[in-house]
């Protein structure tokens, strides 16, 4: 197993030295927010993005920083890198930046069904965050990190035996062309007449479908990810591997349904949790109305549950429509909303660096 620590120790400012290493993307743009409005741990936080960004100005912590373009050297002096950029790019650096001395912090989905690499949600398995043997932790997906907060807790308490899982998922969840997609397109639709017959939509927003495969304003599109064996999609697929992980529940029946839906920010599931004996909405209230992280709002006579116009730029998992399974004593049935820029990336992401920093201190 790697030292924890660096040789070098922490940086000259008695404070480790952070890298945002795709700090122009979608999640990018969230982390230098969060670290603006979290406690101020770090000294130096160095912005790295592709060389069309370099020497951009960006904003963080109230300081304009030049953002540097992604070279080896960028790395010098770095104690934690958060890398927030595609899968191939994470794939060529995470390493390097590891192998220079950095605890890299990674959001994409490269590394987080690695043996070898901890994929940590601090509020479930942080103990997970020192067993890094290749330098590199893994932050889950957003769909995942959307509702693994409240299931962790349930879980603790009951005994998660079957997940059954559908996603109403947000377009930023497919970065900042998926937000400039779903900005066209209801640009195109506005204040028309279409949706009343069949592929009026589909004409009017023509081929500029982006990262969809269908029209996504005035839609739903049962599809995201990439095609897997089948039938399955990579990002249904990614919800059950990284559920099992996450709860070390390597067995753990795993149905899950991704679908993309009009909405900017927010991930929204439905949940079917089966737990290991009888279960009541009392307890499961009470246990999720007092976890970390999440707040039980669930009142609907009252017209009070979570939804993305809401919860969006909110910090924990919203739960509501808590009710036990009609026809199983077993199970639970819960609606779930996450903010999927914030905890379901960069917020746990921020955690992860924060728990590495408290090592380092
Ligand atoms: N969006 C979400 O909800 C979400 C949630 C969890 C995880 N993730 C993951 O987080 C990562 C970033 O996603 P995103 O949505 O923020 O993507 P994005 O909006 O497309 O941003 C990509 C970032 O990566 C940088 N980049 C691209 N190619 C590069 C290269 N060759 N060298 C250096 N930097 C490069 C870009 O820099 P330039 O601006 O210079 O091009 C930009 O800063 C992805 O792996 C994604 O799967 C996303």
């Amino acid at each position: 197993m790697a030292d924890l620590r660096r040789a070098d120790g922490p940086g000259r400012s008695g404070r480790p030295t952070l890298a945002v290493v795709g700090a122009t993307g979608a999640v990018g743009t969230v982390m230098l927010r969060i670290l603006s409005q979290r406690a101020d741990i770090w000294g130096e936080i160095r912005l790295i993005a592709s060389p069309r960004s370099a020497g951009r100005k960006l904003a963080v912590r109230g300081e304009e920083t030049e953002v540097v373009a992604l070279t080896e050297e960028a790395f010098d002096g770095v104690d934690v890198a958060m890398f927030d950029v595609p899968d191939e790019v994470a794939e060529r650096w995470a390493p390097l930046a590891a192998a220079k001395g950095a605890v890299v912090v990674d959001n994409s989905g490269t590394f987080r069904m690695d043996p070898e690499v901890p994929l940590v949600v601090p509020e479930v398995n942080p103990h997970a965050v020192r067993m890094r043997p290749r330098g590199i932790i893994a932050n889950p997906s957003c769909t995942t990190l959307s509702m693994i907060v409240a299931l962790g807790a349930l879980h603790a308490e009951f005994g998660l035996r079957e997940l059954v899982v559908s996603s109403y998922q947000a377009v930023s969840g497919a970065g900042r062309a998926g937000v400039a997609t779903l900005r066209q397109q209801l640009s195109l639709v506005a204040g028309t007449e279409l949706g009343t017959s069949p592929g009026d939509v589909r004409r009017a927003v023509g081929d500029s479908t982006g990262p969809f495969p269908e029209p996504v304003a005035l839609n739903v599109v049962p599809w995201a990810g990439s095609p897997r064996e089948d039938g399955w999609s990579s990002e249904e697929l990614k919800v059950r591997d990284e559920s099992r992980k996450i709860l070390g529940l390597p067995d753990l029946p795993v149905a899950v349904t991704c679908v993309r839906v009009p909405v900017i920010t927010t991930h929204s599931l439905t949940v079917h949790a089966r737990f290991e004996g009888e279960v009541t909405v009392d307890k499961a209230r009470e246990i999720l109305a007092t976890a970390p992280g999440v707040v039980l709002f669930d009142n609907p006579a009252a017209g009070e549950f979570p939804t993305p116009a809401d919860v969006v730029g909110t910090d924990p998992t919203w739960v509501g429509r808590v009710r036990r399974a009609l026809d199983d004593p077993t199970a639970l049935e819960l609606f779930v909303c996450g903010d999927n820029l914030r905890k379901g990336s960069a917020l746990n992401t921020a955690q992860i660096a924060e728990l590495v920093a408290a090592e380092l201190s």
